[in-house]
C-alpha cells in the first residue's frame, strides 16, 4: 500500500548575534537548531491539524480567513499570504509534534509557519524557493498574526544548513553559510521569564530606530556610523548607536567564526549583551544573571537570544563542557529564582526545513 503522507522537519532558530537589527536592514548570524517541529500531512479538503503539545485540535475550510488569536493563526496565515501571492493550495489532516520546544525563544512560530508553507510548497508544487517562503511566513506573522519582526527567524529555520551559522545581510537578503566548529555547543538556557510587555517593547525599539534612520535620510543600518548620530535626539541616538555597534558586532563574529576563534566570538557575544542590556534595555534582572553565570561557569561568551525582555539566552562552550557548565547555571539559577521554570537544552547547527514526499 502506498504512503499518502509528507513528513515535514522543520527546526526552531537560534541568533549568535544580531539582536535587534533585522529590521534595521542590518546583519544577523543565526543557525536553525536540531530541535524540530515534526508535521505528517495527508491531503484533504479542510485543514485539520492536531498538536500533540497542546493536545489540541482545530480544524477550517482553506478559504477561511478569520483569526482566532490561537496557535492556529500561524497555519491559517499560511493560507492567506499564499492566496495574496496567487495561490491556492488545498487541505490537509496534519499531526504536529516534535522536539522543538512551545514559547522558548527558539522560534516555535516561525518553524510552524515554515512547516506550513514548505508542505503546502511541496503538495501542490508551488515552486517556491526558500527564501520566499521565509519572507511569506514573515509576512504570516507581520499580516495575519500581527507581529511586527524582522525576517531573522523564518530566513533560520527556511535556510539553515547542518553544521553552519548563516551570515545574513537583512537589506539585501543574500546570506552566505560560515562553518561552526563541530566540537562547539550552544547551550540555550531558558528563564522561564514571559514579560507582557514584549510585544509593546519591541515595537516601540522598532519605531525609535526607524524614526532615527528616517532622520538620517537612510534605509539601512549599514548606512550609518557612529560619527552620523550625533545630530539625534538623545534616545534615538542611544537606540540606533546600539544597532550601529550591534550590526558591527556581526561582522566580526562572523569573522572570527571563519577563522575557528571561538574565543573571539564568545567575548562579541559578552560586548552584545552589555549593550543590549544597557542601551536597548531589552534584557532584564534573569537574563543578566544567566548570562554572568555562564561566563563564570566556563562558557566562552554569552547573551540573551531572540527579542529579550525574558525568554532565553544563549551561552557557548566546547562539547566536552558544555553539558557542566548548562548543569552548573540552572544549579545555580534554580537557587536564586525558585519561582521561575528555568531550563536548558544543548543545540547543534541544523538543516532548514525538509519535506520527505510519500512514498520517499
Ligand atoms: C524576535 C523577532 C526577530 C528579531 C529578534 C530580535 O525574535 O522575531 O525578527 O527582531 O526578535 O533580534
Amino acid at each position: 500500500m502506498t504512503d499518502h503522507t509528507y513528513h515535514v522537519t522543520s527546526p526552531g532558530r537560534v541568533n549568535l548575534v544580531g539582536g535587534h537589527t533585522d529590521y534595521a536592514g542590518g546583519h544577523v548570524l543565526p543557525f536553525a537548531t536540531d530541535l524540530q517541529t515534526r508535521l505528517a500531512a495527508t491531503p484533504a479538503d479542510r485543514v485539520t491539524v492536531r498538536s500533540e503539545a497542546l493536545d489540541d485540535r482545530r480544524s477550517f475550510a482553506t478559504d477561511d480567513r478569520e483569526a482566532t488569536g490561537t496557535w492556529l493563526d500561524y497555519v491559517k496565515g499560511c493560507y492567506a499570504v499564499l492566496a495574496d501571492a496567487g495561490y491556492e493550495p488545498g487541505g490537509f489532516r496534519g499531526e504536529l509534534s516534535g522536539t522543538l520546544p512551545l514559547g522558548s525563544g527558539l522560534s516555535s512560530s516561525a518553524s510552524l509557519e515554515l512547516a506550513v508553507l514548505a508542505l503546502l510548497n511541496e503538495a501542490d508544487d508551488l515552486g517556491l524557493g526558500r527564501e520566499r517562503l521565509a519572507e511569506l511566513g514573515q509576512r504570516v506573522e507581520n499580516e495575519f498574526v500581527g507581529v511586527d519582526c524582522g525576517i531573522l527567524d523564518q530566513f533560520a529555520v527556511s535556510l539553515g544548513r547542518a553544521g553552519h551559522a548563516l551570515y545574513v545581510d537583512t537589506e539585501s537578503r543574500t546570506y552566505d553559510p560560515v562553518a561552526v566548529p563541530d566540537d562547539l555547543r550552544v547551550v540555550v538556557y531558558h528563564t522561564g521569564v514571559t514579560h507582557e510587555l514584549v510585544d509593546s517593547a519591541y515595537n516601540d525599539r522598532r519605531a525609535t530606530v526607524e524614526a532615527a534612520l528616517d532622520a538620517l535620510g537612510v534605509d539601512s543600518v549599514q548606512a550609518v556610523t557612529e560619527a552620523d548620530l550625533a545630530v539625534l535626539p538623545d534616545r534615538q541616538r542611544q537606540r540606533l548607536g546600539y544597532v550601529v555597534r550591534e550590526n558591527e558586532r556581526v561582522r566580526r563574529a562572523n569573522a572570527a567564526l571563519v577563522d575557528g576563534d571561538v574565543a573571539t566570538v564568545g567575548a562579541v557575544l559578552e560586548a552584545a549583551h552589555r549593550d543590549i542590556a544597557a542601551n536597548y534595555e531589552a534584557s532584564c534582572e534573569e537574563l543578566d544573571y544567566v548570562v554572568e553565570t555562564a561566563i563564570e561557569r566556563g562558557a566562552y561568551g554569552a547573551r540573551l537570544t531572540g527579542a529579550g525582555w525574558g525568554g532565553a539566552a544563549i551561552a557557548l562552550a566546547d562539547a566536552a563542557d558544555a553539558r557542566g557548565v548548562a548543569r552548573s547555571v540552572h544549579d545555580a539559577y534554580r537557587d536564586c529564582y525558585p519561582e521561575h521554570n528555568g531550563r536548558f537544552h544543548l543545540v547543534t547547527p541544523s538543516a532548514g526545513v525538509s519535506v520527505e514526499r510519500p512514498g520517499q
